[in-house]
């Protein structure tokens, strides 16, 4: 006799006015369009930083007021993602806080460069903490959580680097290529307890990350990307806004770009020469 395929049923969409969010990297850059984007949509959220504490006051000021509008709760506190004990520290101050924790954004992140003839263990080890063995610890804090209610949103940073390799990458590039790996395979295990899994992949998006690389190189970088701009944290924060929401619960395991095209054309910078070669006709 053939055994029983497990039933599954797709759960009822649950609009919650206060789902629980914990945002790493939360007060700047993309994490910080990320925390507004969540509470614009009434969730309560935890945003974390480690060191840039005076960002992390100014954001916590604006983010505030936000919340305020929505009817929704902040904190924003301190503490290093790359330790498993401080991961689960800080998502289980979540949890305490709100009695829940539905959401979690892994979105710190650290960028540095090495070729592999230079690179050191501590280097290699550093980027391999903050970028991937961070997301492990706090996916693994979340899980009795999140099992508790039988729903979770789980949401990833990774990067064009995960997939497209450049040189002097190689510890960025292997941490974000883990984090596709991981969101994959997490994607599979943690299905059957309602949970869903996905990563969003930069490409260039305007931080205090890439400023100094687009001011250095940013003309030519630039028409590599068929949009003709380098992105902003909003444009990355309403995709992620979406993973995090009742209405992606038949997504998971995806690596999704936000890139402007930049992975899907070469050349694109020859499209607008030639549609200001139209423009001009038109004329
Ligand atoms: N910007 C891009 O073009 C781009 C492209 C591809 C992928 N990404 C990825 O997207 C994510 C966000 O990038 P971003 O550009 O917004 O970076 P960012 O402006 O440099 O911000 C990084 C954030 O991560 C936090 N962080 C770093 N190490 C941490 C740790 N050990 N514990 C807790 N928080 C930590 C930082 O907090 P403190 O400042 O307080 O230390 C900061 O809030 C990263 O994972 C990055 O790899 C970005």
């Amino acid at each position: 006799m053939k055994p029983k395929a497990a039933k599954q049923e797709a759960a009822p969409i649950v609009e919650y006015t206060h789902r629980v969010a914990i945002v790493t990297g939360g007060t700047r850059g993309i994490g910080l369009g990320i925390s507004q984007a969540l509470l614009e949509k009434g969730m309560h959220v935890l945003a974390i930083y480690r060191s840039s504490r005076e960002e992390a006051l100014e954001a916590e000021n604006m983010l505030a007021q936000v919340a305020r509008k929505a009817g929704a709760e902040l904190r924003v506190v301190q503490g290093d993602v790359g330790s498993k004990t401080e991961a689960e520290r800080l998502v289980n101050l979540a949890g305490e806080t709100w009695g829940r924790v539905d959401v979690l954004v892994n979105n710190a992140g650290i960028f540095d460069f090495s070729f592999l003839e230079e690179m050191t263990e501590e280097f290699f080890d550093h980027i391999i903490r903050v970028n991937l063995k961070s997301m492990v610890f706090a996916m693994q804090a979340v899980l009795p959580w999140m099992k508790r209610n039988r729903y979770g949103r789980i949401v990833n940073a990774t990067s064009i680097s995960g997939q497209l390799a450049d040189v002097g990458l190689t510890a960025y590039a292997c941490s974000k290529a883990g984090v596709n790996q991981l969101t994959r395979v997490c994607s599979g295990e943690l299905a059957p307890y309602g949970i869903t899994v996905n990563a969003y992949a930069p490409g260039i998006i305007h931080t205090g990350m890439t400023d100094a690389m687009i001011r250095e190189r940013g003309d030519r970088q630039v028409k590599q990307i068929p949009a003709g701009y380098f992105g902003r944290p909003e444009d990355v924060a309403a995709l992620v806004a979406f993973l995090c929401s009742e209405e992606s619960a038949y997504v998971t395991g995806e690596i999704i770009g936000v890139d402007g095209g930049m992975m899907k054309v070469q050349n694109p910078g020859r499209a607008y020469e030639f549609a200001a070669t139209r423009e001009d006709s038109s004329k």
